[in-house]
């Protein structure tokens, strides 16, 4: 290979990478699994060796995935947070002990442990009391969440004992066990909120949550697997995390010091098994080098020791028979070809179904109706073909013929050049996409009017009470009461909660309205630039990218979707309805008691959300800040408030105000 050619390789390569570092990490909703993850770090890992003068400080090979997020305040580490270099290979493994004991000059103790599958933690203590709980961040700074850390009941918040450095920080990884995983699933899909794809998704979604109620009743656990500090009470790894264990920190039972490699390996294959017993995921094992001293020796690369390794276990895989292939029809039109498969059991449930992508990916397989296929889990909760067991392959097989018309709707499918997907052009007619634009609409982050869930939507519309989302305000209540499963208090809340949606802001409207790329984000965006939608039907492609946010894609979908008149009708039918198509003017404040003031809100609140407080004040004419300085008026204090934060605030003069002081203040109490 060139070295142009592996340049642009090596690009297209991080920006995959930094995609999926950035659903992993920030959006907690990755698409691939871990091992295909690795795969493409080992791909370009190994070019990038091919070509070290390509290699630059911003690679993914040189540092880790960041799970930063503005709601939070951000921390320096005072160690950095590395991540472990892996391997699922026992060859690879038995490098590393070569490697180690070469370094040693003979036989070495190796600390076996879990490893763990959450979202690791860094907890610093300061005279026995928990000061600060960091997120893994980039690396060198993480997200505080003190907050929520001390929510979960196996967290100590005040450590005890003997040998307790003045100050020191312990590193764990937060759980989520598989019960309370799929408990809370349940219930977020009976809410019409998305599912989470697996239990650490769920630990570091609710880690992030601003709400540390909501974390509480979420029931996180937190093992403990790394102490630090300038000065340990012990010389070896495991003494020292023996010695955490009698402070307080929950450290697992299931560690042991092990001489030589193949102790090792018998640790790692009794847990392949074992691992399904416990009551939460892991995904291998870590090796750590026992002896500080050797530690130090042995040395850290960029991103990792050289004193530990973690081996991990392979996705679960089994054989099942392909029985047909059928097709999918989602609400922006797309067409996904969806695997039956004769059921078969897989890490803990029935499989039936799993996912094809698209036709490139069934080529690419290789796969034929009646085909005996591998199936996995990987990152997503739908399982995926991963290979064609083609030796098993007989006269029954038959070559998969991707369809050609939309199965719902009968009109021909398009495929763009250089798009993976086919889709339903028929956007206007197509019940699925018809029932999907109702549905976003309705749902909680867009108009939020309750009652009318996937099965009521379908219900409605099977009953041609509504064809699109400008039917939902002539509903009334004697047309509902009939229907199947309804009742005359449901019906009642359904038309309440209609006439309630007319008070939602423009900028939740212009989301609801479901125009391509146009997410939560780009509509507040947009609302704030084009105050009206008769100013956002107005405005040109060169108006709209003229926005920085807003590149062609966006602004062409935009065009594209108010060029339709039946758009228009329906958008002017809302608006007869009552709609909110502007922003609210100049929002007059209520009044302007907090003029002038800049108000920090901390902590957790009985009254009022926090995000309520923010517009509570702001409707006041005061300003809320999120950074502690000596131009802050004061700091509205709930419970909880963190203790550096309070210190801070003591140091620097401003007062303290608890929430009912507060509301007083503004005359709501
Ligand atoms: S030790 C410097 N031990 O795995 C190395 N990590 O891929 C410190 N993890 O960021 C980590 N179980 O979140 C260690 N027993 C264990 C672990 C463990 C899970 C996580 C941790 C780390 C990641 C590295």
């Amino acid at each position: 290979m060139k070295e142009s050619e592996a340049r642009e390789t090596i690009e297209k390569l991080r920006r995959e990478i930094e995609e999926h570092n950035h659903r992993y990490y920030v959006l907690n909703n990755p698409v691939i699994s871990d091992f295909d993850y690795d795969l493409l770090l080992i791909e370009l890992d190994t070019l990038e060796k091919k070509f070290p003068s390509l290699i630059t400080g911003e690679s993914p090979t040189q540092r880790v995935g960041s799970d930063l997020k503005n709601e939070f305040r951000q921390y320096d580490h005072r160690y950095p947070m590395l991540s472990l270099g892996n391997t699922y290979s026992e060859d690879e493994l038995r490098d590393f002990t070569d490697r180690v004991e070469k370094t040693a000059g003979g036989p070495v103790e190796y600390v076996c442990e879990l490893k763990f599958d959450g979202a690791s933690i860094s907890m610093t203590y300061k005279n026995g009391v928990l000061l600060r709980a960091l997120t893994r961040g980039d690396g060198t700074k993480g997200d505080d969440v003190t907050m929520n850390i001390r929510t979960i009941r196996s967290i100590p918040l005040r450590v005890k004992g003997e040998n307790i450095p003045d100050e020191f920080i312990m590193r764990g990884e937060v759980l989520m066990p598989r019960a309370v995983f799929e408990r809370l699933n349940n219930e977020r899909i009976k809410c019409d909120l998305p599912a989470f794809a697996n239990p650490r998704n769920a630990a570091s979604g609710t880690l992030k949550l601003l709400n540390p109620r909501m974390v509480a009743s979420r029931e996180l656990d937190c093992m403990f697997y790394f102490l630090l500090a300038e000065e340990l009470p012990h010389e070896t790894h495991f003494d020292n995390l023996m010695n955490a264990m009698k402070w307080g920190f929950r450290v697992s039972d299931n560690i042991r010091v092990c001489r030589g490699i193949e102790e090792v390996m018998s640790f790692i294959n009794s847990w392949e098994s074992e691992r399904k017993k416990l009551p939460y995921d892991i995904d291998g094992v870590v090796i750590k080098i026992n002896s500080l001293a050797l530690q130090e020796e042995l040395g850290y690369t960029a991103k990792s020791p050289r004193w530990a390794i973690a081996y991990k276990y392979k996705a679960e895989q089994v054989s099942t028979k392909l029985l047909s292939v059928s097709y999918q029809v989602g609400r922006t039109g797309t067409v996904t070809p969806v695997a039956n498969l004769e059921p078969v059991f897989l890490a803990g449930s029935t499989v039936k179904r799993a996912t094809l992508h698209n036709e490139d990916q069934i080529a690419l397989l290789g796969l034929h109706v009646n085909d005996m296929v591998y199936v996995e889990k990987g990152g997503e909760i739908i399982p995926k073909i991963v290979g064609v067991d083609h030796s098993s392959r007989n006269e029954n097989s038959r070559e998969i013929e991707f369809i050609t018309s939309c199965p719902e709707c009968a009109t021909a499918l398009v495929r763009n050049e250089g798009e993976a997907n086919h889709y339903c052009p028929n956007y206007l007619h197509c019940p699925p996409q018809l029932k999907g634009r109702i549905e976003h609409f309705v749902s909680r982050k867009a108009m939020d009017i309750d009652g009318l869930g996937e099965e009521t939507v379908d219900l409605l519309f099977k009953n041609k009470l509504i064809r699109n989302y400008a039917d939902i305000y002539n509903l009334r209540t004697e047309q509902l009461i009939p229907l199947e499963r309804m009742g005359e208090k449901s019906a009642i809340n359904i038309v309440n909660s209609i006439n309630n949606s007319l008070a939602i802001p423009y900028n939740r409207v212009l989301f609801a309205l479901g125009i391509r790329h146009v997410g939560e984000t780009v509509a507040k965006t947009i609302a704030e630039k084009f105050r009206s939608i008769d100013k956002l039907i107005g405005a040109s492609l060169e108006e709209l990218t003229s926005i920085r946010e807003i590149g062609p894609k966006i602004a062409s979908s935009i065009i594209s979707f108010f060029a339709d008149e039946d758009n228009i009708l329906i958008i002017d039918r809302l608006k007869s309805y009552g709609v909110k198509f502007s922003e609210d003017g100049n929002k007059e404040p209520v009044s302007d008691r907090l003029k002038g003031k800049s108000i920090i809100i901390s902590g957790v609140f009985r009254k009022h959300t926090r995000e309520e407080y923010k517009e509570i004040i702001e409707n006041n004419g005061g300003r809320n800040s999120t950074s502690l300085s000596a131009n802050t008026s004061f700091i509205l204090a709930g419970e909880e408030m963190g203790p550096s934060k309070k210190e801070k605030a003591a140091e620097l003069g401003i007062p303290l105000l608890s929430e009912d002081e507060f509301l007083k203040l503004i005359g709501e109490e």
